[in-house]
């Protein structure tokens, strides 16, 4: 049991901090074993907040206070208060300065928050709130000062200091130390701080800013890595640009840097002028790193970029309003991506993002809104639900706007609010105030947990010529919010005549009809009718289109309007999800009855989509993937674990055998030999090509296997090999055991391919897949230390294999519960984020709730809990 029962934190209990600090001047003294802190604070009354009795307390944790003074007075122990989350001291002046000095173990912090070390470097990670394990302070964004850092080490072991903002001191110390002072022009939250020691090299690039200020850019990186930063160096020139053109937004500093670490608990961290980033978000070569992680990088560079905006100059009032720098920040991304790749086909990809990670949290116990009411541990909601769907509520506004008002909102928001802490309310405040219109309605969205159904029924009156349709909004409650509201939405809507070309719209009661195109509707209320006149013929509706709001639709179209929108539609989505609707039916007969015959015209639709030489390559491959069996399973009353794998599995040998020829001449077709490179064509073809390589080897083609041993043993880029040797794992015997040897002797010595090595077999749906997983646990090349490891190994295996980490007799349960009781102690934010995977336990049959049940409620029990841990555990049996 955890400890003491850690206490909710309310939004409703936000107060200005009491106190302020203008400037900081940090020293540190860095050694692995054991770095002096010294902190000097400018500290204030705050003139906003109510005038309290004088106490002020700081946030700090595992910090080992050696001095405290105020204006240069030493104070003696009696004259303040040490607990383990903070230093108190009573009957402060109204303005002073304060000194502290403490010291940290950076090679002790497994939990790789505040100071740490990641292998040879040391390095930060102070958001949320990881800078109290660095010194004592207001750690809370609200709370912004200027920072001055002084770094101090030995310049052998640590040849390279950097910190925030630019470096204006620099000199040789006795003893073979070095001194490097850094000072950051801009105020800052304190989780933007960041340090870094170590011995490494850099790439380095120049950009000039739109009103021509030259800035320097680098990428540091241990030496061995320098030659796969170029991807990331183009990607960070391209989202630099782009912010100015798109946003009107300038990079700010004369220097910016971005050093790759391999020891990281998420994706990247966008501190003032030295990004931090998880190196799998840097380091790419065409033949170590895949299509998915050149886009990956491409992304999470532009994002953490973008935060110097949304995020840095403008921030966060408290940890609530986390979706008003994520969430708007997910949204600049996605757009940018769009914007230099295929706009349809990110689209889709963001789409199925958010069914596969966001709806399902939704629908779970974890359940909360995009801005949150109560935490116990803020490390837990960085979600799906704070990033992605907060990026839908962003679109949303954009779509309700129109672009050019949306661009005159962003553009107040900026100016308005710079150098602020400020909410998700003041976001929408400024759409507001440059639109005129009235978003209290949309608002709920950021309040409201759950996502909405939409019910729409549709009527075609041929004698009137009338297209009706009625539209209700359906939510379930969540968590704490029984009841619901409706919501104000964006309804993207086309109908297209028997020929697949859009009609024009006219609403009952307007004067004419629009263009052909899309109409946006709105909705606001639990039931909307509307009524379409001048509608020659019945239509096919394409609803939804580009998925404009983040919510269920549900529309009971016939199995020929489907195979229209599949066929026809112009909007990415709607194809995608019309394929989607069709296999989702024929899996849902097969589950059913495992006898079931395969529709003819489902067949010949899906071999007429695979042959289409209009469509882009990107957007064919997504059409043509069966929905996983996750997704399956959220669409099932209790998810039939058994059936849908079973019934998968033969829907892809059926598609094979039937369409092996047109399989065959999609890999030759799209088989290059040019050189690589990631551009959207490319990856493109090399999805669909692997995608048909897939096809072709669940029906056992024998063509297949030949095909797939040359593709392993030629492949010049990791796309091809890694998708080969998948296949080669899961067809299983001496093909599967010798490539997956091969594969870890060549690469033995990259971290990030070997990650591969253990995701492939973490993912195999073969049957012996647990015990592998486990016998890999003692691996040499596996540690639990490192987030990165854990996640190809364990974290792969329990979210990304559910067929074998949901096996009948639970083995897969306690294989996770053992994990996250070992990890807790170590890293307490990637423990709790394991055990996400079993939260759902509801969805399932009785045996396996009894199973899962029974691994949580031994997780509760444990001696020792952290806050993370507990707070998952204990919400999932709520
Ligand atoms: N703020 C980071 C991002 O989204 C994510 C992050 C959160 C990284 C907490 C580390 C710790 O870009
Ligand atoms: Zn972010």
């Amino acid at each position: 049991m955890y400890r003491d029962t850690p206490h909710p934190i309310h939004r409703r209990d936000y107060r200005p901090p009491e106190f302020l600090i203008d400037h900081v001047e940090l020293r540190f003294d860095l050694d692995p074993d054991r770095t002096r802190v010294e902190a000097s604070l400018e500290v204030r009354r705050n003139p906003a907040a109510t005038r309290g009795d004088g106490t002020l307390r700081l946030h700090g944790e595992q910090l080992d206070l050696e001095e405290v003074a105020i204006d240069g007075h030493r104070l003696a122990p009696a004259e303040y208060r040490v607990e383990p989350d903070s230093l108190t001291l009573q009957r402060v002046p109204d303005r002073f300065r304060l000194d502290t000095r403490v010291r940290i173990h950076p090679n002790l912090n497994t939990a790789l928050e505040g100071l740490y070390q990641s292998g040879d470097m040391l390095c930060t990670q102070c958001e949320a709130e990881g800078f109290r394990r660095i010194t004592y302070f207001l750690d809370r964004p609200d709370v912004m000062a200027r920072y001055r850092t002084t770094l101090i080490a030995d310049k052998g072991r640590f040849p390279v200091l950097l910190s925030n903002g630019n470096r204006v001191e620099e000199r040789e110390l006795v003893d073979g130390r070095h001194l490097v002072s850094w000072e950051d022009p801009f105020p800052k939250p304190s989780y933007l701080f960041a340090l870094i020691a170590g011995d490494l090299s850099a790439i380095e690039d120049r950009f000039t800013t739109a009103s021509g200020r030259d800035v320097v850019l680098q990428i540091f990186v241990e030496p061995h890595n320098l030659d796969r930063c170029d991807h990331a160096m183009q990607s960070l020139k391209k989202a630099m640009r782009w912010d100015e053109e798109r946003f009107g937004r300038e990079y700010d500093l004369d220097v910016y840097m971005i050093v790759a670490v391999s020891h990281f608990n998420m994706g990247a961290m966008e501190n003032k002028g030295l990004n931090v980033f998880n190196d799998k978000f840097v380091l790419a070569r065409a033949d170590t790193a895949t299509d998915e992680d050149f886009q990956g990088i491409e992304g999470v560079i532009a994002h953490e970029y973008f935060h110097n905006w949304s995020g840095n100059r403008i921030t966060c009032r408290d940890w609530f309003q986390l979706s008003l720098k994520e969430g708007f920040t997910v949204y600049r991304d996605q757009e940018f991506s769009a914007d230099v790749g295929s706009r349809g086909v990110k689209r889709v990809a963001d789409v199925r993002l958010l069914q596969a990670h966001q709806f399902p949290e939704d629908s779970s116990p974890m359940a909360h809104p995009v801005r949150p009411d109560s935490y116990f541990e803020i490390n837990n909601f960085y979600t799906a639900t704070v990033y992605n769907k907060g990026a839908e509520l962003v679109r949303m506004q954009a779509t309700l706007l129109g672009p050019e008002l949306f661009r005159k909102a962003t553009d107040l928001y900026f100016t308005r609010h710079d150098g602020q802490a400020v909410t998700t309310d003041d976001f929408v405040r400024c759409m507001e105030d440059v639109s005129g219109r009235d978003l209290m309605q949309f608002r709920r969205w950021y309040s409201q947990a759950g996502t909405p159904h939409l019910h729409i029924e549709a009527a075609y009156d041929a004698e009137r010529a009338t297209y009706s349709l009625l539209i209700r909004q359906a939510i379930a409650p969540t968590p704490g919010e029984p009841d619901k509201d409706p919501l104000h939405l964006p309804l993207a809507i086309a109908l297209l005549d028997p020929q697949g070309r859009e009609l024009a719209l006219r609403l009952e009661g307007e004067p004419n009809a629009g263009e052909p195109g899309t109409r946006i509707l709105e909705l606001r209320d639990w039931e909307t009718r509307l009524c379409f006149v001048d509608v020659p013929v019945r239509p096919v509706p394409s609803l939804l289109r580009g998925f404009s709001a983040p919510v269920q639709p549900r529309f009971d179209y016939g199995d020929d309007d489907l195979l229209l929108l599949l066929r026809h539609d112009s909007d990415g989505y709607s194809r995608w999800n019309a394929a989607r609707i069709l296999m989702q039916r024929v899996l849902s007969t097969m589950i059913a009855d495992p006898e079931a015959e395969v529709p003819g015209r489902f067949v010949e639709a899906f071999r007429g989509a695979l042959t289409d030489p209009e469509t882009d390559k990107a957007l064919l491959a997504e059409v043509l993937t069966l929905p996983s069996e996750s997704f399956l399973g959220d669409q099932m009353e209790t998810v039939d674990v058994d059936g849908i794998h079973r019934a998968r599995n033969t829907l892809r040998e059926i598609l094979g055998e039937r369409l092996v020829e047109e399989l065959l001449s999609v890999y030759r077709d799209n088989a290059d030999v040019e050189r690589y490179a990631p551009t959207p064509d490319a990856i493109g073809r090399r999805a669909l090509k692997n995608l048909a390589l897939g096809y072709l080897m669940a029906a056992g083609d024998a063509r297949a296997l030949t095909l797939c041993r040359a593709q392993f043993a030629g492949a010049g880029n990791m796309t091809d090999a890694i998708a080969a040797l998948r296949l080669l794992v899961d067809h299983g015997g001496e093909d599967g055991t010798s490539a997956l040897e091969a594969f870890h002797r060549r690469w033995s010595k990259e971290p990030l391919v070997i990650d591969k090595w253990f995701s492939v077999q973490a993912t195999s749906s073969r049957a012996g897949t647990l015990g592998i997983v486990t016998g890999l646990l003692q691996h040499p090349d596996f540690s639990l230390r490192n987030p990165n490891r854990v996640r190809s190994l364990v974290g792969a295996f329990c979210t990304a294999n559910p067929a074998r980490f949901h096996a009948r007799d639970g083995g897969g349960y306690r294989f996770l519960a053992d994990r996250v009781l070992e990890l807790d102690p170590l890293n307490p934010q990637i423990a709790a984020r394991l055990l996400k995977a079993l939260i759902r336990w509801r969805r399932y049959d009785a045996g396996r709730q009894a199973l899962m049940r029974t691994e949580i409620e031994r997780i509760l029990a444990a001696e020792e809990l952290s806050s993370d841990t507990f707070e998952v555990a204990s919400k999932a049996l709520e």
